[in-house]
């Protein structure tokens, strides 16, 4: 059976909000936790490629840019499964029957690209070991927050969220699902001095996304003819994707995404964060911020 009829054969009355556990001290979805052992014993292959990210910074977007590049800009090739079945989520645990995210990766021939939300101490050393390519995308807190409440709201088995001024006050905590955002993009910023990691801004692919698809390409060897950075600029740009249900999970039962509540593709903008943070919130954020990130050299735009 496949994803989309065994999410079907579930009875939606057994579907609850997932409760949070935590590993090192890390929040995390506790099925995720009871898999913990299996999780950290994966074994990545040498040619496995990474897409990392904290949760809405911009994964799906990233996903079918490098797919795109992958399939040489071949539209049916993208379109053979929803983007959740192409690159599996290791450390998904959804409700049984449905298999983990690192049972999908282990059934996949090479070679594979996988989707992670870990933080640098939580991923399977085996990444690490096998020197894996790895690609990260970083998102400004604020708008990061935003998205990541909306998806709580409509994702139905994500822990409660509370209402935004309890969600936010978590997400500075970092007690929501994946933990920390300060710790989650500082530390792989840092990470990437040591390993082979191309570090992408949500905002940098807003404002330019041929000049990021570029540095994509580059990273991974793909040749890129002018004609073919254009049809994956058109084919990734929001509306195409919003529009495109092999990307904008409306092929997800409603009963575990519901886009009723709100659009897996929301806005896609930089700066919808005002439109939810009161001021004092923002200023609150702020000094966190300096205080957390103060001295990195990592640099955030929450506007263009
Ligand atoms: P918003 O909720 O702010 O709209 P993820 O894939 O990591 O879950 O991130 C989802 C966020 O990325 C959502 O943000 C979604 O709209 C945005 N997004 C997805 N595809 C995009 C694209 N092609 N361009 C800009 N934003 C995109």
């Amino acid at each position: 059976m496949d994803f989309k009829s065994v999410m079907e054969s579930l009875d939606p009355k057994f579907l609850k909000r997932l409760k949070t556990a935590e590993v090192e001290g890390v929040t995390l979805i506790k099925d995720t936790v009871e898999q913990w052992d299996a999780i950290w014993n994966f074994k990545a292959r040498p040619d496995d490629l990474l897409i990392c990210t904290y949760p809405k910074a911009g994964t799906t977007w990233i996903q079918e840019i490098v797919d795109m590049l992958q399939q040489g800009g071949d539209l049916q090739k993208c379109a053979r499964a929803p983007i959740y079945e192409r690159m599996p989520f290791i450390e998904l645990c959804p409700p049984k029957p449905i298999r983990t995210g690192f049972e999908e990766a282990e059934a996949m021939p090479s070679p594979r690209t996988l989707k992670s939300h870990l933080p640098v101490h939580l991923l399977p050393p085996s990444f690490w070991e096998q020197n894996c390519k790895i690609i990260y995308v970083a998102r400004n807190a604020k708008d990061n927050a935003v998205s990541y409440f909306h998806f709580h709201c409509m994702g139905k088995l994500m822990p409660e969220p509370g209402n935004w001024d309890e969600f936010l006050e978590n997400f500075i905590a970092g007690k929501v699902a994946w933990g920390s955002w300060f710790d989650h993009v500082q530390h792989w910023w840092e990470a990437k001095d040591r390993h082979p990691i191309l570090y992408l801004f949500y905002e940098d692919m807003k404002e330019d996304p041929a000049r990021e698809i570029q540095k994509v390409a580059q990273f991974l060897g793909i040749e890129l003819p002018e004609p073919l950075l254009n049809r994956i600029v058109q084919h990734t740009q929001f509306e195409s994707m919003k529009a495109n249900p092999m990307v904008n999970y409306t092929t997800m039962s409603p009963a575990f995404l519901d886009h009723d509540v709100s659009p897996f593709m929301r806005k896609g903008t930089v700066g919808n964060w005002k439109e939810h943070f009161t001021v004092a919130q923002s200023e609150r954020l702020d000094d966190i911020y300096a205080r957390e990130l103060g001295n990195s050299s990592l640099n955030f735009r929450t506007q263009l």
